[in-house]
């Protein structure tokens, strides 16, 4: 298990990469949706791999590295790429930059994902407001010792998503003509897509889209007191709606055919936030 030194670590070097630039904003960039950081100009790129005790990323449409700069006028760092735990990454490293984030003194979060639509009323290509999460599987990444430098050991996940932040982001949306949900993200730790069978399962528990991402960084975003922006594009429709297999390059082409959209309200939301 990681020790609060460990994180330190990480912390002084990712610190001493960014040279004096001090961000009060991270973003993680979910599938496809990485182009949000071509909107910073000049940016401090700097790889996972120079970041002691971090992981790298393998999946397709996450380049792997933190981005720094301006953006909408606030001081952001981004992930272009995340850690998941189907790439064969404990709960606790998939989170790890969340931590580094909050050493720094980040204390906002935007989170986006691409995702399957369980809600039959929702079309790829929409956005979801995450208002909740079901996580009824796969690790915590809060097992183990607390580490009490970042909350407390049974942090209450009432209300993860913050309200405001939300309404701030439809106002945004809306005003672009943007016919944008509210809903509950299923987090299935992947990485085989689900069977039409478990879908049926997550609509009955009251699940409106589903992903492979996300939970484990809003909860330990929550654990250590961020106010948190999740934002799922909806890519496809879930396993078993349509008569049609689902697969990644659909993902990876309805991320990047949004991309654009949502890099425009993101830095709009910058702007409010
Ligand atoms: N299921 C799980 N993860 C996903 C999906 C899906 O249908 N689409 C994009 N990510």
């Amino acid at each position: 298990m990681l020790k609060f030194s460990d994180y330190l670590k990480g912390a002084d070097k990712l610190r001493e990469k960014l040279g004096g630039f001090e961000p009060e904003v991270l973003i993680i960039l979910g599938s496809g949706l990485g182009k949000l950081g071509d909107r910073l100009s000049d940016p401090i790129i700097i790889p996972y791999g120079e970041i002691p005790n971090m992981r790298f990323s393998t999946a397709p449409g996450h380049a792997g590295r933190f981005l720094a700069g301006e953006l909408g006028g606030r001081k952001v760092l981004m992930m272009q790429g995340r850690l998941h735990i189907y790439e064969g990454w404990e709960a606790e490293d998939a989170v790890f930059p969340i931590r580094l984030a909050h050493l720094l003194g980040i204390n906002k979060l935007i989170v986006t994902n691409a995702a399957g639509g369980i809600n039959t009323s929702y079309k790829p290509g929409e956005l979801m407001l995450i208002s909740d999460f079901i996580k009824l599987t796969g690790p915590d990444p809060l097992t183990g010792p607390n580490l009490d430098e970042f909350g407390p050991r049974f942090p209450d996940m009432s209300k993860v998503f913050d309200r405001e932040y939300m309404a701030a982001f439809r106002r945004i949306a809306e005003s672009h003509g943007e016919n944008i949900h509210e809903g509950v993200y299923y987090y299935c730790t992947g990485p085989r897509y689900e069977t039409p069978a478990e879908i049926r399962a997550m609509r009955i528990l009251g699940a409106d889209a589903v992903g492979m991402s996300t939970v484990p960084e809003s909860i330990a975003a929550r654990h250590c007191g961020m106010r948190i922006l999740g934002l799922t594009l909806v890519t496809n429709m879930a396993a078993g709606i349509l008569d049609q297999p689902l697969s990644g390059e659909e993902v990876i082409e309805a991320g990047n055919a949004a991309s654009d959209r949502l890099s425009g309200y993101v830095t709009e939301f910058l702007e409010v936030i």
